[in-house]
């Protein structure tokens, strides 16, 4: 048996524990060896529950028992998640984790202790809870150059938009509600505001292109000056509003965003609704691959980690290799992105909006008193010249 310690008995760690007790049978039948808990950290006694047999509250049991040879860190936060991961690895044990905060801060740096100690760093659940991306990533695609990376990464905006869309509310009420159902969080900032999105595209591209992305480096606008109207003028369109976290690779440039797009139905991402994310991964020689499922919630994610620890139970004493230097990968100004914008502006004066901004394709009657248009293709900068020139812009989407 290959003994397992996990770190944290909340909700992904309590997954893990699951996963590995319910499916005993199903992992032994394809890895013969089998694997067991031996261990539980969290501050907490959890009597009746059957972890309270494994339940340890010193790390250091953990961590210098040779016995152990892979560890789940399901504690979330940096502190003391970054210290007991180092501890592990340096002491030989592999360290799975769902952790995309620590995974994003110091992926490059864990990475390289894990290699310099024979074991391993994995980090599946950090991105898409449990959509199989970063394995994908790291070998189904390793033979091929990602032109693009497009993904729905967070469940509370989609879930957010969708209701939007197909309820006809406004942006407060639903996320009002979304928090009394559980589905968005008491603060949900990091998610309304494209952060938690914006990290998991930082580790998607640096893990794309082997160099460290920086989350501070990518543009990142929320969701939260979408109007109800707006989605009137995308129907109007055929076209619907996502909150996309893309990066991509253009004249040997690299480009990243997290924003709402304007997606049409042509765009396989168009029909990923609610809670669910997807990832849609371009490569120069296979095209387009399409990666699906929940984004979240607690077997999903731990089923993910414990995918993981298949893998370093596979290859135990040996380090699997992770491309990820800590060289920073440069990401270009978003000015020289070219794209098409959705503009609403507060008249209706075609002929100015056509002088201005060119052949755009121009939405009269949606509401009054204004009107939308789509522009033809230009730069980012080209588009900010012309909105500061025509003035009465209320608001702007780009478009996919
Ligand atoms: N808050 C995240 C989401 C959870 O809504 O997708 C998973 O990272």
């Amino acid at each position: 048996m290959i003994k397992v310690a996990i770190l944290g008995y909340g909700t992904v760690g309590s997954g893990v524990f699951e996963v590995i007790r319910k499916n005993k049978d199903v992992i032994s039948s394809k890895f013969a060896e089998g694997l067991e808990v031996k261990y539980v950290l969290d501050l907490r006694d959890f009597e009746d529950d059957p972890v309270s047999e494994v339940l340890v509250h010193d790390v250091d049991i953990i961590l210098n028992d040779p016995e152990v040879s892979i560890v789940c860190e399901t504690m979330g936060g940096v502190k003391p998640a970054y210290d007991f991961t180092r501890r592990a690895l340096e002491n030989g044990k592999s360290v799975c984790t769902s952790n995309k905060e620590l995974v994003e801060k110091y992926g490059p740096e864990l990475l390289q202790i894990a290699k310099a100690h024979n074991c391993s760093y994995l980090f599946e659940a950090s991105v898409g809870g449990g959509i199989p991306i970063i394995r994908p990533l790291r070998t189904s695609l390793a033979q091929e150059e990602i032109l693009s990376i497009t993904g729905i990464l967070n469940g509370t905006t989609n879930y957010i938009l969708t209701k939007m869309e197909t309820e006809g509310l406004a942006f407060d009420d639903v996320l009002k509600r979304a928090q009394e159902k559980g589905y968005a969080e008491k603060n949900p900032d990091a998610d309304v505001l494209g952060f938690d999105a914006c990290r998991k595209i930082a580790i998607l591209t640096s893990l794309a292109y082997g160099k460290n992305v920086s989350f501070s480096d990518i543009t990142t606008e929320g969701i939260t000056n979408i109007k109800d109207v707006d989605f009137a003028y995308a129907k109007k369109l055929g076209a619907t509003i996502k909150l996309f976290a893309k990066s991509m690779k253009k004249n040997d440039k690299y480009y990243a965003i997290v924003a709402p797009f304007i997606v049409s139905p042509e765009n396989p991402l168009f029909a990923v609704n609610g809670v669910f994310n997807a990832i849609l991964v371009n490569g120069n020689m296979g095209g387009e691959t399409m990666y699906y499922g929940k984004g979240a919630g607690k077997l999903a994610t731990a089923s993910a980690v414990v995918s993981d620890v298949l893998d370093c139970a596979r290859h135990i004493g040996k380090h699997l290799e992770v491309k990820w230097d800590s060289e920073k990968l440069e990401i270009s100004p978003l000015d020289g992105a070219v794209r098409r914008f959705f503009v609403r502006v507060s008249d209706t004066d075609e002929a100015r909006i056509k002088s201005v901004f060119g052949e755009a394709d121009i939405l009269t009657g949606v509401a009054g008193g204004e009107c939308g248009f789509v522009t033809p293709e230009m730069t980012e900068k080209e588009y900010k010249e012309k909105a500061a020139q025509y003035g009465n812009v209320i608001s702007m989407i780009r478009v996919d």
